[in-house]
Parts: structure tokens; sequence; C-alpha cells
């Protein structure tokens, strides 16, 4: 009988633009202080794209260092997915300026839209591409630069994100079954708790929507938080079910990183201590899909993670949405 197919993690990347903005230089922005935000968020400082450094550059040097992790050529990708809410443009997608940086063209390529749980969105689909049967080898990024759609003016939301990109190289094998599980999950009738309002068919930019800063975030924080705490705990638990292990057997809890007291209240909900849950929120933000991938790539790096671990990815965002993911390193 044929051996159903699974998926092997063949390796991850991550990359962070060069420029830090730290809390000091917030409160020289906004009335704002490192206190406020330190005690409020966990967050110390973040990353910032240049003006002419798009969401496929951060995802081009984070995919070369997955695929050299990978021990794969870009030319062995058929499938190229970015999860991502910061797009170069709306169209063509992100993927196909990645796929182009990358030097191939013609694995099919698209972008992937549920925010901060994109990536886990993403494992998912990829989960499924490479199950079916339909593709062997698939880049999966999720990149973001939220520098560029935050209102620098307001102080409830600039001192929350930041931009980054990370990316892992899945694989079709009959022998390695890496993907335990997913579990996604969404909600609409809470958008308008997190969106930017205009520049979309809804409300297409006008000179209006640009001058009342339209084209940027907007957030209801509190009720924000309520629902991620809820949200990612069942996400969590719900992963960790259809994956057959008990929490015991997770080496590392990885949870989207938007807000310290968020992470902790998750995992008082899970019933972990702290101390298996990796944090790296204070010199990153919120960098939304790019999140969970670019701190399992640290985890890595710093031998948080040896081979053969197992690690639950946890995310929420805008949508809403949420989801997990129990692998195998
Ligand atoms: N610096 C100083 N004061 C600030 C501030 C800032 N950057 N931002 C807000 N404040 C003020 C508020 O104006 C308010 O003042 P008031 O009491 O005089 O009205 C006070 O701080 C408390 O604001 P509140 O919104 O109640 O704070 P909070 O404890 O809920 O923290 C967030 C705010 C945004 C940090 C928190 O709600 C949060 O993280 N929510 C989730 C956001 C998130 O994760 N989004 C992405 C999800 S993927």
């Amino acid at each position: 009988m044929d051996k159903k197919l699974g998926v092997k993690i063949l390796g991850t990347g991550s990359y962070f633009p060069k420029k830090v903005l730290t809390n000091a230089d917030l409160e020289k922005m906004v009335e704002t202080s490192d206190e406020w935000i330190s005690s409020r968020t966990g967050i110390k400082e973040r990353r910032i794209a240049k003006k002419n450094e798009y969401a496929s550059d951060l995802a081009f040097n984070a995919s070369v260092e997955a695929l050299k992790a990978a021990n794969i050529s870009e030319k062995e990708i058929d499938l190229i997915l970015v999860a991502t809410i910061t797009p170069d443009m709306f169209f063509p997608s992100t993927a196909c300026f990645l796929q182009t940086k990358l030097g191939l063209n013609s694995s099919p390529a698209f972008d992937l839209s549920a925010a901060c749980s994109g990536f886990i969105y993403g494992i998912a689909v990829a989960r499924a591409f490479i199950e079916s049967g339909l593709y062997k080898n698939v880049l999966l990024v999720g990149a973001e630069e939220l520098s560029k759609i935050t209102d620098w003016t307001n102080r409830d939301t600039c001192v929350l994100f930041g931009d980054g990109a990370g990316a892992m190289v899945l694989s079709a094998s009959e022998e390695n079954y890496d993907v335990l599980s997913t579990y996604i999950g969404a909600d609409g009738s809470y958008s308008n708790l997190l969106f930017i309002p205009a520049g979309g068919s809804a409300n297409p930019a006008t000179v209006e929507t640009v001058n009342a800063k339209m084209h940027t975030m907007k957030m209801q924080g509190r009720d924000v938080f309520k629902v991620a705490v809820l949200k990612m705990a069942y996400a969590a638990e719900k992963a960790l079910e259809l994956s057959d292990k008990k929490l015991k057997d997770i080496k590392l809890f990885i949870p989207h990183q938007a807000n310290m007291r968020i992470i902790e209240a998750v995992a008082k909900k899970i019933g972990i201590s702290m101390s298996r849950v990796f944090v790296n929120i204070y010199k990153t933000g919120n960098i939304s899909s790019a999140t969970t991938i670019t701190a399992l790539d640290e985890a890595i790096k710093t031998g948080k993670l040896q081979k053969g671990d197992i690690v639950e990815l946890i995310a929420f965002g805008g949508g809403f949405t949420w989801g997990a993911a129990v692998i195998r390193i």
C-alpha cells in the first residue's frame, strides 16, 4: 500500500531591516514613555525598513537564508507562498516579485492574507498542497513592513509594530512527518476592531482619505487584547488535540508576539510556565505574519531548539483570524 505523503521542514531563515527604532526615539515623536511602552507591551525596540526597501526585499533575504539552511536550490521550489498584509503593491503579488528576485519564472506564486495569523495559515495551505501530492517543495514566507501602514502620530498604535520577514522550506516526504497538526479559524464579525479603512474598493484612496490617514491601521486595543487571549489559547488546545501530543511533549511554545501581557495570559490559560514560551517581542515589536517564523528561526539559531524537538506556533490577528501548528524541527 502507498504510504501517505507527509511534510518535512527542510529549513528556516529570517531577515530584519538594519534601522532600529527604540522607545527613546518614540518619546521624541509622540507623547509616550519607555516606561509606558515596556510595562504595557514588553516592547523596547523594533526594526524599520528603508523607504526603498520593500516587503519583497525582506522576503528575498529571508528566503535565501531558508534555502541555504534547507540545502536546496531555488530551482527546486515549485510553489511560492507569501503571507503579508503589507504587500509591495495590491498586485502583482509580493510572491511574484519574490519569484523574480529569486531568478525564477514559472512556479506558481501567490499571496495569502490572514493578518498576524498569516504564517500559520500558510503552513496549513502548504501542507494541503504537499499532502495532496500537487507540489513537492514549497517556499513559505511571512514578510511585513507594518511601519508603512502605521500612523506615526498616533501613540495608540505606533509603539506596537515593526518590520521583518521569515521563511520556511517545506517538502514532501514519506518518512518525515514534521507538520503534526494545523488548526485555523476566523470570525469576520470582529473586522472593525483592527483594520485599514481606506485604500481598498470600499473606500478607494482620495485626497480626503489620505488626509484623514484612513490608509493606516485602526485598532480598539483593549477589545483586541481580550479576544486574542481567548482565541490563541483555544487554537493552541485544538492544534495539540489534533496532533495527538500532550502539553509535556512540546519543547517550546512560540506565540504571536503582539503584547507581552497577551503572551503571559495565553500561557496561564493553557497551563504552562513562561520558561517554556519563546519571547523576542522586546526587540521586534509586532511584525504580524513574520512574527512566529522569525521567532522560530531565532530559537533554532540560538540553540533553544534541537533537531527533533516539537514546537507549537500560535497566532491571532485582524479579521479576526487565529491558528496554531504543532511541528517537529
Ligand atoms: N503611551 C502613553 N500612554 C498611552 C499610549 C502610549 N503609547 N497609548 C495609550 N496610552 C494611554 C491611553 O490614552 C490611556 O490613557 P487614559 O487612561 O488617560 O485614557 C491609557 O494609556 C490606557 O490606555 P489603554 O488602551 O487602556 O491601555 P492598555 O493597557 O489596554 O494597553 C494596548 C493598550 C494597545 C497596549 C493593549 O490594549 C494591547 O496591546 N492590545 C492588543 C493590541 C494588539 O495586540 N494588536 C494586534 C493584534 S494581532
